[in-house]
């Protein structure tokens, strides 16, 4: 929780100059390469060291995107002095002990999402992050994204009314392969840790956490779903109704129904550059233009919140993290997915 003094002192730090800060990538896999390219743009944010298993990866990584430090080994970057954050780029599975090996040399720690593959072990992520004092954040980048605060905002703001209902969907075609980490059970693939997690954090940001939850999955012959279908049903009536695939490619669209109006967001409605808002008085189109990939904002959050002295973001606070995998835990219950990682696996 972050009492009144700790926002205060955060805000103030807002207006203040703000200093550099020494970032460290674990893993070097695709999303590494976009958020490595992405801390470049971010004033203050320095790309000082990187880390793979192979050393001659790290090496050819830290020569594109000129990071001074190349490791051959996680372990050696968490332990140097001058990497003041760690981002966790590692599969799914994996997240649990490399956040942890980060928090235990007190780094601050920015995770992929989903950022644990169950509540028990992001319940111990948050003990640790406690006891060592560490800021930890899951890296649900479209929660920083323009175009979703100003959604964000008008449903706070009850400016169309109640938000009523949400259709929201997230789907790619990917090339079976059981060896990729999407359908690789052993790295927690499935569809719904991986994009699932949009609509169904879209849903808990603007209705909150559900009453009631009916899910449905096909599965691969790897035991991971390939494609799930959710309804949400709250107390007020309103549901969400939610689904995401590796089966086929679809324009990934969401629509938000309000009391008073429509919202719909473009294809890849988590980082589409535009929604349209239908109301009784016509349609407005609202542009949202920034550089690529879009995971400037969130490490523009990280500087902000370690500007505060925070270790928690005021923004994706580990509750709402912590609901999210609930609610995934709970998805999966239904759908019967298990991981070994889930203590009734
Ligand atoms: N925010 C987003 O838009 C977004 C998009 C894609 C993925 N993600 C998240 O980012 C995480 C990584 O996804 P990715 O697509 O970048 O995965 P990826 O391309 O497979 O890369 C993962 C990296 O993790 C490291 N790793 C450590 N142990 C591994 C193991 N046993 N098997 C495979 N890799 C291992 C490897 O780095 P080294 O070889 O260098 O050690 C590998 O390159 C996932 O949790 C995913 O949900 C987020």
């Amino acid at each position: 929780m972050i009492n009144p003094s700790q926002w205060s002192n955060f805000m103030k730090n807002q207006i203040m100059m703000s200093h550099s800060y020494c970032w460290g990538i674990l893993g070097l896999g695709r999303i590494a390469h976009k958020v490595a390219s992405d801390i470049k743009q971010v004033e203050g944010a320095i790309l000082y060291a990187v880390a793979s298993r192979s050393l001659e990866k790290a090496k050819a990584f830290a020569g594109d995107f000129k990071a001074e430090k190349a490791y051959g080994s996680y372990i050696d970057l968490v332990k140097d002095p001058e990497v003041d954050i760690i981002y966790v780029a590692t599969p799914h599975v994996f997240h649990f002990e490399h956040v942890l090996l980060g928090l235990q040399h007190h780094k601050a720690v920015l995770c992929e999402k989903p950022i644990a593959i169950n509540v028990d072990q992001l319940s111990y992520m948050i003990f640790e992050a406690k006891r060592t004092n560490s800021f930890l954040m899951e890296g649900l980048w479209t929660n920083f994204m323009p175009h979703l605060k100003k959604v964000y905002d008008l449903t706070q703001q009850e400016t169309y009314g109640k938000c009523i209902k949400i259709e929201a969907d997230f789907s790619f075609k990917a090339e079976f392969n059981t060896e990729a980490r999407l359908f690789n059970k052993s790295l927690g693939g499935g569809a719904l840790l991986d994009i699932g997690i949009y609509p169904v954090y879209l849903a808990l940001k603007l209705l909150g956490v559900p009453q009631n939850i009916k899910a449905n999955a096909q599965f691969s012959k790897t035991g991971v779903d390939v494609s799930n279908t959710l309804r949400f049903q709250y107390p007020s009536g309103a549901e969400a109704l939610l689904s995401s695939s590796f089966a086929k490619t679809t324009p990934s669209k969401a629509k938000v129904y309000f009391e008073r109006a429509i919202i719909e967001f473009g294809s890849r409605f988590h980082n589409t550059d535009q929604l349209t808002i239908t109301t009784k008085a016509g349609e407005e189109l609202l542009d949202f233009h920034y550089p690529p990939n879009g995971f400037q904002f969130e490490i523009q959050h990280v500087h902000d919140c370690l500007e505060g002295g925070l270790t928690q973001s005021p923004e994706m606070p580990l509750k709402a993290s912590l609901e999210l995998l609930q609610t995934l835990d709970t998805i999966r219950k239904q759908i019967g997915l298990r991981y070994k990682e889930d203590l009734d696996h």
